[in-house]
């Protein structure tokens, strides 16, 4: 069997490739941390399964996380001085205060390791919406918005938020959640995105409103992307007082219930890094029911169905649009699965 701590250093060589040196460091850092006779430390050495098996279950995320949500709660204020902003520590120091602070923390943190993380990506919205002001541009119709593997709905509210593509500034100016990613390629149509109904669904629906949800959904935010921290606690506030409507189920079911075309408004399938984890049978059944009613909507009831999701492992994700009745799969853009970096590939054009 492989040795626990190798997950660790793995997971810091793809923090590393993400842009996030602390975390790097960080996972570096605890298996000199988890040597102790803490009940956390010692699951977590025990873990049971392979390497492979504590990789799936996302074992570094989990403790990274609870170290996060215990630190932010102000349970471990020790740790202030080693995270960010502060400036970087060494290897050894942050291990050796690691060390401590999970022994004097030990009950605190052991519930983290129950679960897998499950997180919502504000940071994608940078990516749907020009998505959408596509889909608006070429139809001049409000929009019906449908999001599958919503998470918390975050994604489902973000005509709410700011933007700026490369200097086109859109959506609600006023907004505290601001998405500025790093543009690259063509710009998008300057057209108004209205949605006039919106609903999602997950197999585990998070609700904004309750307090523990948001402290977790922080948690997993990797504390050294300062931007990312801030959208997303903004994000969390405005979601809690406007709460968007998620069900409870399985994408597939959901789909074929609620995606029909409408007259005088387009209806959009939207997701994001969410495809990958359903099962194959209903990623088919997806796929087959928007192909199915796609082919037969009216010309003043179209169909849409915008993905953003992985194509190849460790490359940039794919953003693509499929508009009904045309019918065409169409690449937009090529985004980081953040939504930091877009590099966008289509100029759409305008209904005529
Ligand atoms: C990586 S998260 C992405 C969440 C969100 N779309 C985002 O971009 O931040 C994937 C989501 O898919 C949900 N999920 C997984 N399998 C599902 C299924 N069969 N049906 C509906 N949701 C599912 C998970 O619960 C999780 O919330």
């Amino acid at each position: 069997m492989t040795d626990w701590r190798t997950i660790f250093h793995e997971q810091a060589r793809w923090c590393e490739t993400m842009g996030a040196p602390f975390m790097a460091l960080l996972c570096d850092a605890l298996p000199g941390a988890l040597t102790g006779d803490a009940d956390f430390s010692r699951r977590i050495r025990e873990w049971p399964g392979d390497e492979a098996h504590a990789t799936k279950d996302a074992l570094v995320m989990r403790v990274t996380g609870a170290l996060n949500a215990v630190r932010r709660a102000g349970r471990l204020p020790q740790l202030d001085a080693l995270y960010p902003p502060a400036a970087m520590p060494g290897r050894d120091q942050l291990a050796a205060a690691l060390k401590a602070a999970i022994a004097s923390v030990d009950a605190d943190l052991l519930p983290w390791l129950g679960s897998a993380p499950q997180t919502n990506e504000v940071g994608r919205s940078g990516a749907l919406m020009p998505g959408l002001m596509t889909i608006a541009a070429e139809t001049g119709l409000t929009i019906r918005l449908f999001e599958v593997g919503a998470s918390a709905g975050l994604n489902l509210r973000l005509d709410d938020y700011a933007y700026d593509f490369g200097g086109l500034k859109m959506g609600n100016r006023s907004s505290a959640v601001r998405i500025r990613p790093i543009w690259r390629g063509m710009q998008p149509p300057a057209a108004e995105v209205r949605i006039t109904e919106r609903r999602g669904v997950d197999l585990n629906p998070l609700d904004v409103t309750d307090e523990a949800t948001r402290a977790a959904l922080m948690a997993y935010v990797w504390p050294d992307q300062q931007e990312r921290v801030t959208r997303l606690e903004a994000a969390l506030a405005r979601a809690a007082a406007d709460p968007p409507p998620i069900d409870r189920g399985d994408a597939a079911a959901w789909t074929e219930r609620h995606l029909h075309p409408a007259p005088g408004t387009v209806t959009v399938l939207m997701h994001s890094v969410a495809l990958q984890y359903f099962p194959a049978d209903s990623q088919r059944r997806i796929h087959d029911h928007m192909t199915r009613i796609g082919n037969t909507a009216p010309a003043d009831a179209p169909l849409a169905w915008l993905s953003y999701e992985m194509a190849e492992v460790g490359k940039p994700m794919h953003v693509d649009l499929t508009l009904w009745p045309a019918g065409e799969k169409r690449l937009l853009g090529l985004t980081h699965p953040h939504g930091t970096e877009i590099e966008w590939r289509h100029a759409a054009s305008p209904k005529n």
